[in-house]
């Protein structure tokens, strides 16, 4: 059928599980379908919001489309899309910002509510109820498994023949579960496809549409710095003999930080080839594929440029072997994680001298995407790493701060923090020392100063003052610039 006939198939109060990762396997023409039907019902003078959950951030027809339709009642678990985070930020849309491992089980174990319908997209479905996902897994298999209904978008850009390339598995719930069996990042352990009743696919709507992702920008003179400590720090290690001779397999957050990361890795040939196992898998994997310095990636999602998928799909042959696309409840999930023994590095909004960071809130209060798999990863990784360049907006905010002003890392969890300025390696520090290490290693030569003043004003164990925690914040909100902070006005 067309959209805009399957968008009937949604109610007013409805939720709706959404498939794809990123904007990666997001379906595209239904939910712009049902966004045009919500602004028909909103002008008739009738009620039309649907719950909202989805794998994690989404494309502009999803996410864009319904906020501009005023059509969200409730969305989880991750976003990065500016039209929906005004309206989160405005308390115009409620927001459940959590750990994206965390989503399926707790939509079966029923903490959520119903999942009333699933849209979906495919790359093939077959009459006895097979389908076969295109470039992101998220959360689908739970929510074809959970749906009422499943409405398919069925989009002949991804080819039939991706059949292969998706791992599906959900874990048996408590207290029947056992391990799950994955002991390398190229481990298999579930079908290719998704099974689900077909009396349950109620429409198939055929499409032709390309991914909504945006690019990257290109790297610059920080954001290679900040990747060429990372790899210098990991070499050292390696020397050290705290990182195996064959190395460890890797996982990058999301952004433009993550992704020139992960190029420096690459570059840096003291490190060996590697293998990824990580949520999202970026064009900087692609990359680093073709030149012989990945092995394989196990990833959630191709999060990649149009142009790079293009090159995917051309090149199956090639790539087929080399990469897997899981759930993401297991992609990030603990168990795995921590039997790998995963070099995870994820990007900070800010961070204090004493390791606790923020992902998730600017200056506090701004909902920025949300925590997505960071907290997945950070607690359970071999090493957690935590990137940032050391300021913002030109030097007037220090990403290093007294306390931050939101708190999704704690120090317990942050092994190492790494900015342009340099490394602080936080592992068996207590927290002044940690605290003398980050000002001096990775603090801008502008807040230096003023972070060292900022230790003299406390005391105790975490020699904070109560008074004053907040005043880089504060002298942001009031002059623009942190560095209008006077101590002797505390
Ligand atoms: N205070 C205020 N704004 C800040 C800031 C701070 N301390 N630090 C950065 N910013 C601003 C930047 O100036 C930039 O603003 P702009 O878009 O107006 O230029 C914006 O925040 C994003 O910074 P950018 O340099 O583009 O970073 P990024 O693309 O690498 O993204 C995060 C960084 C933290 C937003 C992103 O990694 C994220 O959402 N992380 C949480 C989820 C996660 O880690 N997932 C990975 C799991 S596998």
């Amino acid at each position: 059928m067309t959209a805009e006939e399957a968008a009937t198939l949604i109610h007013n109060d409805d939720n709706v599980g959404f498939s794809g990762f990123t904007a990666a396997g997001c379906p595209k023409a239904v939910p712009a379908a049902l966004a045009k039907r919500a602004e028909a019902e909103h002008a008739a003078g009738r009620p039309f919001k649907i719950g909202m959950f989805t794998g994690a951030s989404t494309g502009d027809s999803i996410d864009g489309n319904l906020t501009r339709a005023n059509a969200i009642k409730f969305r989880t678990p991750y976003q990065s899309s500016s039209d929906l985070r005004n309206a989160i930020n405005s308390q115009d849309v409620p927001y459940y910002d959590m750990h994206l491992s965390h989503l399926t089980p707790m939509l079966r174990h029923g903490f959520l509510g119903q999942v009333n319908a699933a849209i979906i997209e495919a790359s093939d479905v077959t009459e006895n109820g097979e389908i076969v996902l295109t470039c992101g897994v998220g959360i689908t298999p739970t929510v074809c498994r959970l749906a009422d209904k499943i409405i398919i978008e069925l989009n002949h850009k991804h080819p039939k023949a991706i059949r292969g390339i998706h791992d599906i598995y959900i874990p048996v719930d408590q207290p029947h579960r056992e391990a799950i069996p994955i002991y390398n990042p190229s481990d298999r352990i579930g079908t290719p496809y998704i099974k689900v009743d077909p009396a349950k696919i109620v429409a198939v709507v055929e499409t032709d549409l390309p991914n909504e992702g945006g690019s990257f920008t290109p790297i610059d003179e920080i954001t290679a710095k900040i990747g060429d400590n990372v790899a210098n720090f990991l070499v050292a290690e390696m020397k050290a003999g705290r990182i195996p001779k064959d190395f460890l397999p890797v996982q990058s957050g999301v952004g433009n930080i993550a992704n020139a990361v992960l190029g420096a890795m690459g570059e840096n040939k003291l490190i060996p080839m590697f293998e990824v196992y990580t949520e999202v898998i970026q064009d900087a994997v692609i990359a680093l594929m073709k030149s012989d310095r990945v092995k394989f990636a196990s990833g959630c999602s191709f999060t990649v440029s149009n142009p790079l998928m293009d090159e995917i799909y051309g090149n199956l042959d090639f790539f087929k072997p080399k990469l897997l696309l899981r759930t993401q409840e297991i992609s990030n999930h603990p168990e795995i994680i921590r039997r790998l023994g995963l070099i995870a590095t994820n990007t900070a909004l800010e961070a204090d001298i004493f390791g606790n960071v923020n992902s998730t809130h600017v200056l506090g209060t701004k909902m920025m995407n949300g925590i997505g798999g960071s907290g997945d990863f950070t607690r359970n990784a071999y090493l957690s790493i935590f990137v940032t360049p050391s300021v913002a907006k030109g030097t007037s905010i220090s990403a290093i701060v007294p306390m931050v002003s939101h708190l999704d890392h704690n120090e317990h969890s942050v092994s190492i923090l790494i900015t342009e300025q340099g490394v602080a390696d936080l592992r068996g520090k207590s927290p002044i020392q940690r605290a003398h290490t980050i000002i001096e290693n990775c603090v801008h030569p502008e807040y230096k100063q003023l972070l060292r003043d900022y230790l003299k004003l406390g005391s105790g164990h975490t020699p904070h003052n109560l008074r004053a925690c907040f005043a880089f914040h504060n002298a942001f909100n009031e002059t623009k610039d942190m560095r209008n902070v006077d101590w002797s006005k505390i």
